[in-house]
């Protein structure tokens, strides 16, 4: 049993960052169990405000204060891209479990770094890709590896969202400074392919990629009109391990479609799909006619049940894969065998295959993807 800073052993979070993410690890936290024990922000004020919110014990001064506490089991990193590798350097070094928001780093040599340093620390780690925390998509994954898909033959989908359709529409991710080279693909273009390669036990392989730049003179967050930044719309097609064939299409820019991550992969014997905007289902194409699974349903297979939190007929949602992520981080330190936690290998991952986007983009050809 992992003894922690906590008298009751009940693990300790210190959260950096106050924004978006920052909110949904809290949650996921208290919802888990644990103990969110600190928040720094930008700034203290904002750790202050969010230190009420986050019903946090305590506002730090920075970030390197949450993470040398010595009271901090856990820290959480939810800040803009460009400040994980450092804090999450430092962090290991302490010897603390790290959950690190994807894409783990800015530059895949920095997430090989990250990801060599925890395995030498023994420490956990995290990088939520917490879409593999819906019933439906463990289902998916559940029905792959027995068998009733047959031979993959295709895989596609998409990854769409409108938020940043405007000119006006701005955001630290919109500079390749703090979000780094690549936008679309590396802010979640990634999540559908870990997605993917999760459910179907399989890599991608090669790929080429066609990056499209829908404003190209979009506004920074400090309000200067940049002539480049990086890419809205990223179009891929791609080749899994296996042959099976597939394209992806990726864009912040697709009006109405607020968070549209879908796939489907196409077998010999049946197709699976699933839709992030309906996730309780689990789509199933037959010869003989199409099924709709729910979660919960008497008829899914074992390996989903764990992550139903409430019975069937009683919606799920985003919040609740972090907080099944953050059971799953506990279960792991308690010794429990558990599959599919996404760490900094599968962080390390996503780097690979941003890399290979941004290579293919540039070449205009086929690149087999790092591993
Ligand atoms: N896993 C997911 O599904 C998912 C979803 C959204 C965002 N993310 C990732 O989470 C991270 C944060 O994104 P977000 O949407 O919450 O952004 P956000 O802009 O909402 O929040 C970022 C926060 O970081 C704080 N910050 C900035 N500099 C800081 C510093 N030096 N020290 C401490 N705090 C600082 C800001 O004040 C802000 O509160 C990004 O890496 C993003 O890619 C992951």
């Amino acid at each position: 049993m992992h003894k922690f800073a906590d008298m009751a052993s009940r693990p300790r979070s210190g959260i950096i960052g106050t924004g978006f993410m920052g909110a949904v690890h809290a949650r996921a936290v208290r919802g888990a169990g644990g103990t969110v024990a600190a928040v720094a922000g930008s700034s203290f004020a904002k750790a202050q405000a969010a230190a009420g919110t986050f019903a946090a014990e305590r506002a730090a001064e920075s970030a390197m204060d949450v993470v040398l506490a010595p009271d901090i089991d856990i820290v959480h990193i939810c800040t803009p891209n460009h400040l994980h590798a450092e804090v999450a350097a430092v962090a290991i070094a302490a010897g603390k479990h790290v959950i690190c928001e994807k894409p783990l780093t800015t530059t895949t040599a920095d997430s090989l770094q990250l990801a060599q340093a925890a395995a030498a620390a023994g420490v956990l780690t995290a990088v939520p890709f917490a879409y593999r925390y819906y019933g439906p998509v463990r289902e998916a994954r559940a029905q792959v590896a027995a068998g009733r898909l047959g031979r993959l033959r295709l895989v596609h989908g998409q990854y769409l969202q409108d938020w940043l359709a405007s000119p006006e529409d701005t955001n630290w991710r919109v500079d390749p400074v703090q979000g780094g080279a690549s936008r679309a693909f590396a802010d979640i273009g990634v999540h559908w392919c870990d997605l993917v390669e999760y459910v179907t036990g399989e890599r991608i392989a090669a790929l080429t990629a066609r990056l499209g730049l829908a404003e190209p003179m979009r506004r920074t967050p400090s309000g200067a009109v940049a002539d480049r930044g990086n890419e809205d719309i990223a179009v891929l097609l791609l080749t899994m391990q296996s042959g099976a064939v597939g394209t992806l299409t990726v864009s912040q820019v697709s009006l109405g479609r607020a968070n549209r991550l879908s796939f489907s992969l196409d077998g010999s014997d049946r197709a699976l799909a699933f839709d992030q905007e309906s996730a309780e289902l689990l789509w199933i194409g037959r010869r003989d006619g199409i099924e709709i699974l729910p979660r919960g349903s008497a008829s899914t297979l074992v390996a989903a049940q764990r992550y139903d939190a409430v019975p069937a007929g009683h919606p799920q949602g985003y919040q609740d894969c972090f907080t099944a992520l953050m059971r799953d981080v506990y279960a792991r330190l308690d010794g429990d065998d558990i599959d599919g936690l996404p760490d900094f290998q599968d962080g390390l991952r996503a780097a690979h295959l941003t890399d290979a986007v941004l290579e293919s983009h540039q070449s205009g050809s086929w690149v087999e993807v790092g591993i």
